[in-house]
């Protein structure tokens, strides 16, 4: 049953291709007017041009005005949308309607960060006191731990949280509790173990006292490889200087949705921080998944974090297409992926506090917007999620920006910058700044041949270096980037950034009909682990075993890695 009807979905089963509906041909043929426009000459010809461009919610600027776009694009935009049904979307999404169709589930991460009084019903059953009291019970026992009130086994604070999970159960932790490092201003350290490579968790625990240290064990699931084997070496851990089995409830919670298999592994019931299958392990940091943040800069800043999350979220439930920053977000993305045929997308923040945000949102865009299959079932025969990436300014300038300069590549980029600094020393913050504003003027002006000789001839160059130097001191220019502007990296502001990434995410994938909710690509890679770790014991008892159900390659390495391993133990 399909959950919402959209013009586009009426116009494909009349037999229409996404790219032959009437709103993307449209587009398109706005597209061939506008390709070669030039951003330079679009900011002289038009001085309101930032003014027109440029959207201010709540404190953040965002500046779309350096994008290869006009005044008529953005009608365009909203027209796409409207036809995708980008509203009849969101408001399924809202009502708690099962969007996730192929895992039959609700999406409600926004209930999580709901702080108004509305219910919020998932199959007729209002959520909201349970969100509720989940959060009370974080509120307690991130209190407990943060005070010294809570004691481990041998009656020791504890003086360290150590997260153990992977994906949407360390990533986003991970990202607020580095953004929002200036305000874990006292409580215990926290630390996050994800990989299943042992060197992490021996690097993160190798200083730590047992009677000091409370593990979380963060797993929606909790059947995660990589987390349950980090778990298990945490109690083992723990239990070998401590020998009593009684100090797990001490040192051990859990954040999950398998209850059962959290009482398995023997963490009490009474220490599991609940969530539900409604909320998306990549959208999860605003759920019980966030207890690190909790534990690390206290129960009140999240929940500034979620307000900000909210204000975003009504904002994208109820602005006008127009003026509806996910909205106009979302549509850049496509406008450069599937009209400009750009790959990837950078993001780029000038604050070494989200030094972890590209990474977060490279599962947040990649793990929902990466997909082949729209909603019918049908191959798409058009482009979906960018490769999303990128590293903190000034740093990445020395690293990568020469591609997006002068590169071959289109990189449409995201500038993420603060007014103020949290750490205001010196001049620093000026000179941060003049970068942020210098790089996407660079990016967008370019520089002309006419320019770059005068440079060289003001330099006293021959006019045969002149020539020779010419082609390479040209800038073409002309690459789009958008500034997002924070007044101050408050838990507020970033709960509003974060919700703005994940709601334009949720818009390109209506337009792109495909489901933004589901993973079902990671799950080969896990099956054929499983398969080869059981080989692998048996290759080093030294067996013979019959490998040809693999590639060549693949049983190639294996051997080789059986081989060199055994010798290296004999
Ligand atoms: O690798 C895929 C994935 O399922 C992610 O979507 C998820 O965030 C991560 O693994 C961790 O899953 P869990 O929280 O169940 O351990």
């Amino acid at each position: 049953m399909a959950l919402y009807q959209s013009g586009i979905d009426r116009e494909i089963q009349a037999g229409a291709r996404l790219t032959e509906t009437v709103a993307w041909k449209r587009l398109a043929a706005h597209f061939d007017s506008v390709k070669s426009l030039h951003l330079r000459e679009l900011f002289r010809e038009d001085p309101g041009r930032f003014d027109e461009l440029s959207f201010e919610l709540e404190g953040m600027l965002v500046d779309l005005s350096k994008n290869r776009i006009t005044a008529r694009t953005v009608d365009l935009f909203v027209e796409l949308a409207e036809a995708a049904g980008v509203r009849e979307a969101a408001e399924a999404m809202f009502s708690g309607r099962k969007i996730n169709w192929t895992e039959g589930r609700a999406v409600l991460h926004v209930a999580l960060r709901d702080t108004s009084d509305d219910p919020v019903f998932v199959d007729g059953e209002d959520v909201m006191p349970k969100v509720r009291a989940v959060l009370e019970k974080m509120r307690r026992f991130s209190g407990a731990i943060r005070s010294g009130e809570w004691r481990g086994h041998t009656g020791r604070p504890i003086r360290t949280v150590v997260n153990i999970g992977i994906g949407g159960s360390d990533l986003g932790p991970v990202m607020m509790t580095e953004a929002l490092r200036p305000y874990a201003d006292e409580g215990p350290r926290v630390r996050f173990v994800s990989n299943i490579d042992g060197s992490d968790f021996y690097e993160k625990t190798r200083d730590l006292d047992p009677e000091e240290t409370l593990f979380i064990i963060a797993s929606k699931s909790f059947t995660t490889q990589e987390t349950m084997t980090n778990a298990r070496t945490a109690r083992a851990w723990l239990l070998d200087p401590l020998r009593d089995e009684k100090a797990v409830a001490r040192h051990f919670v859990a954040l999950s949705t398998n209850r059962d298999l959290v009482t398995k592994f023997g963490i009490d019931p009474e220490n599991m921080f609940e969530f539900w299958d409604w909320v998306g392990g990549r959208y999860s940091s605003w759920s019980a998944i966030g207890l690190p943040i909790c534990c690390d800069v206290g129960f009140e800043r999240f929940e500034e974090l979620l307000r900000g999350a909210h204000v975003l979220d009504r904002h994208f439930r109820t602005a006008p297409l127009r003026r509806n920053l996910p909205v106009l977000l979302g549509m850049l993305g496509i406008w450069y992926n599937n009209f400009f045929g750009a790959e990837s997308h950078a993001i780029l923040p000038y604050d070494q506090y989200l030094h972890r945000f590209a990474a977060y949102f490279q599962q947040g865009d990649m793990e929902s917007n990466g997909k082949s299959v729209d909603r019918d079932g049908r191959r798409v025969d058009y482009q979906t999620g960018p490769i999303v990436w990128g590293e903190p300014g000034t740093n990445g300038q020395h690293a990568f920006f020469q591609l997006l300069h002068q590169g071959t590549k289109l990189v449409p980029a995201d500038f993420i910058g603060c007014i103020e600094s949290h750490r205001p020393l010196g001049d620093h913050h000026e000179k941060l700044m003049a970068n942020f504003f210098a790089q996407p003027e660079a990016l967008m002006r370019g520089k002309t041949p006419e320019e770059a000789r005068l440079d060289l001839e003001e330099a006293g160059l021959s006019p045969e270096r002149i020539e020779e130097l010419l082609p390479h001191k040209f800038f073409e220019g002309n690459r789009p980037t958008t500034t997002i502007l924070l007044q101050k990296l408050t838990p507020y502001a970033l709960g509003m950034l974060t919700a703005l990434y994940e709601m334009k995410i949720f818009v390109q994938g209506v337009v792109w009909r495909i489901n933004s909710f589901d993973q079902w690509g990671v799950e080969l890679g896990k099956v054929l682990a499983g398969r080869i770790l059981a080989e692998q014991k048996t290759l080093a008892l030294g067996e013979e075993m019959d490998l040809s159900h693999h590639d060549s390659s693949t049983a190639g390495l294996m051997k080789c890695y059986a081989r060199c391993r055994n010798k290296g133990r004999g």
